[in-house]
């Protein structure tokens, strides 16, 4: 009778542990199994943003005109692939991780400003190389440097949102994504004159909700990266930022980086002319995507 009952109690134990185990399976992955199905993107929303956290967002003075001390301590992860890269699906998907891998066209990319002192320097290199980039802009630098914002569309540059205050948009409550977008696409409009149809999630973090606002106030596409040159993280230096991005670059990449930084600015101009060395071309992420568009 007392081995029966405690055989009984360990049959209840144990089942309650397989169904821990299964409770704990389903809430870590169902989530993302839906968002696929829901939104029939091209496969999971990107950079594994479970390991992001919130707190890391970069300190307002670590951006504004100074280059930062502190880089941000957030891992800028590289996003993952789309499973089905070839497919109708991930043409038509909204998420874009590169372009054409058979062409000779690369888009620079160089988020966080404007910055007085490290963007002016960034367009004349630009400009002496004849190479045309896409500059995702935060809201709160806009308003502090609204003549480098306007500068970076005359020299024919394309003009991203990349959020006001640069917070994890995935954590964020619906009103604040609404606030920090319409805001940031309503102030490059006024001071530039061109509301962004690109836009690039702080820390590569989106979700259905942040794309569903972000296409409600005009994007039309995500742009995430094949190259993430490191340029912000502390220990990095020019010479490791040309590395990195020579070293990974290929036809259609996305390459980023940060124009808030000397490296960043210094790093660019060897890029440029060692990739063009190589036969590639600079275009803007919308001219990559109309290339991938016009093969299909
Ligand atoms: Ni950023």
């Amino acid at each position: 009778m007392l081995n029966l009952k405690v055989l009984k109690n360990r049959g209840i134990w144990g089942l309650i542990c397989l169904l821990t185990l299964l409770v704990f399976v389903f809430t870590n992955s169902f989530g993302e199994i839906v968002y696929v199905k829901k939104k029939g993107d091209s496969g999971p929303p990107p950079e594994g943003a479970s390991a992001q956290k919130s707190s890391d967002s970069p300190q307002q003075s670590d951006v504004k005109n100074s280059e930062s001390k502190t880089s941000p301590t957030e891992e800028y992860k590289i996003p993952a692939q789309p499973q089905t890269a070839n497919s109708k699906d991930a043409y038509k998907s909204i998420y874009v991780y590169s372009g054409l891998a058979n062409s000779k066209s690369i888009a620079l990319t160089f988020d966080d400003g404007p910055n007085a002192n490290f963007t002016p320097s960034l367009l004349t290199i630009l400009q002496e190389k004849n190479v045309k980039a896409t500059f995702f802009l935060l809201g709160e630098q806009v308003k502090l440097f609204p003549a480098q914002a306007k500068s970076i569309a005359e020299a024919g540059h394309e003009l991203g949102c990349h959020s006001y205050s640069h917070p994890n948009l995935r954590k964020a409550s619906k009103e604040t994504i609404e606030k920090e977008i319409a805001d940031t696409q309503d102030l490059i409009e006024k001071t530039a004159g061109v509301r962004p149809k690109v836009f690039r999630p702080p820390y590569g973090n989106s979700s259905s909700q942040v794309v569903d606002i972000c296409k409600k106030n005009g994007i039309d596409y995500f742009i995430f990266w094949t190259v993430d040159t490191n340029d912000w993280k502390t220990n990095s230096t020019k010479d490791s930022i040309i590395e990195k991005a020579l070293k990974e670059a290929k036809g259609g990449a996305i390459i980023l980086m940060h124009d808030r930084f000397t490296k960043s600015v210094e790093a660019a101009a060897v890029i440029i002319d060692k990739l063009k060395e190589k036969g590639y071309n600079f275009v803007t992420v919308s001219e990559l995507i109309k290339e991938r568009d016009n093969i299909k």
